[in-house]
C-alpha cells in the first residue's frame, strides 16, 4: 500500500521562499503586498509553513510594533490547522498586548483570530486605502 507522507514544517523564511510566498499573497488578497514589503522582512520574524518542500503558507511579525504584519494559507491548505500552527509559532516569539488590523468584511479571518484568543477592541474608520474601515484585534502574551 503506497502512503504520502504529509510532514508540515514551520521554518524561518528564506529568500528563495519569496516567489512561492508571493504566489501566495496573489492569491489571498485583492490587495496584496508589494514584493518589497516581503523582502524587507526577511531576517526578522517571517515563518513559513513547508510541506513535502512546498510552501503552503506563511506569517510576518513585526516585534518593534507587537504587530501581526501579514498572515495567509494557500487557499488548498485552508481549514487544516496550518494558520493555527504558524500564529502560535510566531506568538512565541512576542511577548505583552500583540496587535492585529483585519478588513471588517474579512469575515473568516476575524473568526480565526477569535478562535485564537485575539478580542476586537476597536474600528479604525477608512484605514485601508480603498476606504474600508479596520477592525483592530489583540491578545495578551505572557
Ligand atoms: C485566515 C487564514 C490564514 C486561516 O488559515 P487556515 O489554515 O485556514 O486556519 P486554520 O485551519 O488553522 O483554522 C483554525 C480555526 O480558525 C477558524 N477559522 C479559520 N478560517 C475560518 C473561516 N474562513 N471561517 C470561519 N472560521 C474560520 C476555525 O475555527 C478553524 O478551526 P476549524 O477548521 O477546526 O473549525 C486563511 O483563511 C487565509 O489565508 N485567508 C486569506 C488571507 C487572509 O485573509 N489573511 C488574514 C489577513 S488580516
Amino acid at each position: 500500500m503506497h502512503e504520502e507522507f504529509q510532514i508540515v514544517k514551520i521554518r524561518k523564511c528564506r529568500k528563495e521562499d519569496l516567489d512561492e510566498i508571493y504566489e501566495i499573497e496573489r492569491v489571498s488578497f485583492n490587495y496584496p503586498y508589494p514584493p518589497f514589503v516581503f523582502y524587507s522582512y526577511l531576517n526578522k520574524l517571517f515563518f513559513v509553513a513547508e510541506e513535502n518542500g512546498r510552501i503552503i503558507g506563511y506569517i510576518v511579525g513585526d516585534r518593534e510594533r507587537n504587530l501581526i504584519v501579514s498572515i495567509a494559507v494557500h487557499p488548498d491548505y485552508r481549514r487544516k490547522g496550518y494558520g493555527r500552527k504558524l500564529m502560535e509559532y510566531l506568538l512565541k516569539h512576542m511577548h505583552g498586548e500583540v496587535i492585529l488590523q483585519v478588513r471588517k468584511s474579512n469575515k473568516g479571518a476575524i473568526e480565526f483570530y477569535k478562535k485564537l484568543g485575539f478580542k476586537e477592541k476597536k474600528e479604525i474608520k477608512s484605514y485601508y486605502m480603498d476606504g474600508e474601515d479596520a477592525i483592530l484585534m489583540v491578545k495578551m502574551i505572557d
